[in-house]
């Protein structure tokens, strides 16, 4: 057999955005392997399940209130024997998390080309959002590839000295994966869980205006996040016109931050265990407008045409605020309670773009693996002795060195 193309992915964004690629690449007939490192056991396990697919390998590494530094040191040792095993010709890793910054240092340790999908984002704040941006700032010196969704992300790696040889084009794989979830809602394919729909219904026969919520940053933990909750707790208890629904995360702190704000006494706030990602996408469709931090809602909220408040302080996606999409409200809780009531009293309605993508990106990345990639690919094997000295960028000396 070829030498495979090993996809890492940790956490449930991660799945949901390479999962259709790996589809993708073993439908264009090349050898490729999924790796779970399991940085997230039941959230990752969630989106394998909607696949109907088994990861090839499984790193099995997460703890309960596991440290970044426990993160990072198991995923670079459990790599280190997997590529023992298994000689890949590429490894690709997604976005910005420890497993796939942790992944991609061990692969650089053994000289293997390593390819990043969705490239390019940037916040401009190390810090913020925490570790993310750090994490993407350093795969960006690491890979070898760049697959960037949309055009300022180009410009970012751009400034940053990469080559731009190594730097393609594609949109994001989160679109493909939503526009494929919905197509199945649309024709009755997935069944979606019956208090999920019920709620819905509710909402809808009563009349409310029906807000996703989702809150789980890391540098919000020291407090911040109990001010944010607390400020949604009291729009909500303004209108009675709206009902929030919010998915807490199964982050330890999360799941504090929500008692300490006693957000869940609240009688149109609706708090839920973590859903399945057809689940999330049923409850935006029928959403009136969003509240998050996270990075993906961002991305699919913009794409099915719900106005948004990014709860954060920077985007890596301003993209979205350049076409008037959403607002970036911030974390201050008199801000917070402040745009809530703008957005809820102006009743915003927005129009589904492709900001970040057509739904094509898993297409785009495959040929380019194959018709580019692969094919300018040295013949000869890697090894950690016969690299010779770098004449000049690190980030690009897999294929000009040799
Ligand atoms: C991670 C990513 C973040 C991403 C988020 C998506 C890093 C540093 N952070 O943050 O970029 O937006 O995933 O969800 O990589 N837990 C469970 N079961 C699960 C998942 C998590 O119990 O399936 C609990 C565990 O106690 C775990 C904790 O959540 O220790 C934190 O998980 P971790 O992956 O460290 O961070 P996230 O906050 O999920």
């Amino acid at each position: 057999m070829d030498k495979p193309i090993v996809i890492v992915v940790g956490t449930r964004p991660e799945a949901l955005k390479l999962i259709p690629l790996y589809c993708a690449l073993q439908k264009a007939q090349l050898p490729v392997l999924l790796c779970a490192t399991f940085q997230h056991t039941t959230l990752l396990q969630q989106v394998f399940d909607l696949f109907s697919i088994t990861p090839d390998i499984n790193l099995n590494i997460m703890q309960h209130d596991q440290s970044l530094h426990y993160l990072t040191q198991a995923i670079i040792e459990k790599m280190g024997t997997l590529f023992k095993l298994h000689d890949p010709s590429l490894l690709i890793v997604q976005g910005d998390t420890t497993t796939a910054f942790a992944s991609a240092l061990a692969t650089f340790y053994k000289a293997i080309p390593i390819a990043h999908v969705e490239a390019g984002l940037r916040s401009g704040k190390i810090n913020n959002p925490f570790p993310e941006e750090m994490n993407r700032v350093m795969i960006g010196k690491i890979a070898t590839y760049h697959f960037a969704p949309t055009n300022l992300n180009v410009a970012n790696l751009l400034n940053e000295g990469i080559s731009r040889d190594h730097i393609f084009l594609t949109g994001n794989t989160i679109v493909d994966t939503l526009l494929m979830i919905c197509d199945k809602i649309k024709r009755d394919e997935l069944s979606i869980d019956a208090p999920i729909k019920a709620h819905v219904a509710m909402c809808k026969k009563l009349n409310k205006k029906l807000i996703l919520m989702t809150l789980h940053r890391r540098e919000n933990f020291d407090g911040k996040l109990v001010g944010m909750l607390e400020a949604v707790k009291e729009f909500a208890q303004r209108y009675d016109d709206v009902n929030i629904i919010f998915p807490a995360h199964l982050n330890p702190n999360v799941q504090k931050a929500l008692k300490t704000s006693m957000v869940d006494l609240v009688a149109n706030i609706t708090t839920i265990p973590p859903v399945a990602y057809k689940e999330l996408v049923y409850i935006l469709q029928h959403a009136h407008w969003v509240i998050t931090d996270s990075g993906g809602i961002q991305e699919e909220a913009v794409s099915l045409g719900k106005p948004l408040l990014v709860l954060r302080n920077e985007t890596e996606r301003p993209e979205l605020l350049w076409e008037n999409a959403g607002r970036l409200t911030g974390t201050n809780k008199t801000k917070i309670l402040q745009d809530l009531e703008t957005i809820h009293t102006q009743d915003t309605i927005n129009v589904a773009r492709n900001t970040y993508g057509d739904g094509h990106a898993c297409q785009r990345i495959t040929s380019i693996i194959k018709n580019i990639i692969l094919e300018s690919a040295p013949q000869k094997n890697y090894t950690e002795q016969n690299i010779k000295p770098l004449p000049q960028r690190e980030n690009t000396h897999f294929l000009s060195n040799h």
